[in-house]
């Protein structure tokens, strides 16, 4: 029997993470959106099908706006979201985001209480908190990717400054997903070479500082919206782990309880994923100024956590 996935959101990202699973006939696919978004959604849906003799996929694609169409789903990726209408303070942005979160949260509890969640919408590290409290999921059963995109973006902007394949950096950014983010270059290597003994420090401050605000490089490009194609990928590598029992280690902002120190919040970290979720998270020996760094991110995913509980 195949796989179900269920997709909660079918906008920008909801819409490429459809292709993607589909081409990689990963499972029966069914997005789900607000019932004002349901025919361009149900319209995406028929367009893939209609794209299956040339992409050479058997998969089920459906658009709905009911969340019982969700059960037995294996999988839940979230990109429910709204983006930011002019003279929105942050306090408005919180309330619609956790609305939205909640009533994701709800609907997949009461429908699909054992998928796999992997939560992408901003701001990323209070969303899939929130996400957790109103599930009341396992810790191991929930994630949010934002590390595996930004480690994603950090070693593409090496191998453009370096001059060699993107597959041969390897590297990881733990954190929270913005500006604060911490990429490791003391552990990043290039072809099994340390990066630090070949690059100058000016090379690596460069990518760091591109790293930390790639988003918002994104968004200042397109004007309106933000990037797509990168985090649905980064999206499905998680989910492809999950599913098929890879058991990649991956950056994704983790429930930590005592890891890196850190109690009762989610953080980007390397995690362990298998066919059992986030089945461990794994703890590197950081440097004192990396734990510094480290701080600095959790301070501000703490206070942004702070906010949003004064909102549920
Ligand atoms: P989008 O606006 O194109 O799509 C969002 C979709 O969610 C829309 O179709 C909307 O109708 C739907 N939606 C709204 N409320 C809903 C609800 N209650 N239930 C179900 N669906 C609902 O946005 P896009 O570009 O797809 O981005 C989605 C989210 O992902 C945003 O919050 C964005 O900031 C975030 N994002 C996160 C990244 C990460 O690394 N974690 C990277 C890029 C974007
Ligand atoms: C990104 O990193 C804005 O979270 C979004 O592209």
């Amino acid at each position: 029997m195949r796989k179900k996935i269920a997709l909660i959101g079918g906008g920008q990202i909801g819409q490429i993470l459809a292709m993607l699973a589909a081409q990689k006939e990963m499972g029966d696919i069914v997005v789900l959106d607000i019932p004002d978004y349901v025919n361009p959604v149900k319209g995406k849906a028929l367009d893939l099908m209609e794209m299956a003799p040339h992409g050479n996929y058997d998969a089920e694609i459906t658009g709905t706006s009911d969340y019982k169409d969700i059960a037995g789903a294996d999988i839940c990726i979230i990109t429910a979201g709204k983006p930011r209408q002019a003279g929105m303070t942050r306090e408005d942005l919180l309330t619609t985001y956790i609305k939205i979160i909640s009533d994701v949260a709800k609907g997949i509890k009461e429908n699909a209480p054992d998928a796999f969640c992997i939560v992408l919408t901003n701001p990323l590290d209070a969303m899939v908190y929130t996400f957790h409290q109103i599930t009341g999921f396992p810790k191991n059963q929930v994630i949010g990717m934002a590390g595996t995109l930004d480690t994603a973006r950090y070693r593409s902007f090496l191998a453009m400054e370096l001059n060699v394949s993107v597959a041969d950096i390897a590297g990881t950014v733990l954190g929270g997903h913005g500006p604060t983010m911490v990429p490791l270059p003391r552990l990043t290597t290039v072809g099994g070479v340390p990066l630090t003994d070949i690059a100058d420090q000016d090379l690596i401050d460069r990518v760091v500082d591109r790293t930390r605000k790639a988003g918002t490089e994104i968004v200042q490009l397109f004007g309106k919206g933000s990037a797509f194609f990168s985090p649905a990928w980064s999206a499905i590598v998680i989910a492809e782990s999950y599913l098929k029992d890879k058991r990649r280690v991956l950056p994704g902002a983790a429930l930590c309880e005592g890891e890196y120190g850190i109690n009762g919040l989610f953080l980007g970290v390397p995690c362990l994923i298998s066919a059992k979720g986030v089945e461990k998270i794994l703890q590197i020996t950081l440097a004192e100024d990396e734990k510094a760094r480290l701080a600095a991110t959790l301070e501000a995913v703490q206070k942004t956590v702070d906010e949003c509980k004064t909102y549920f």
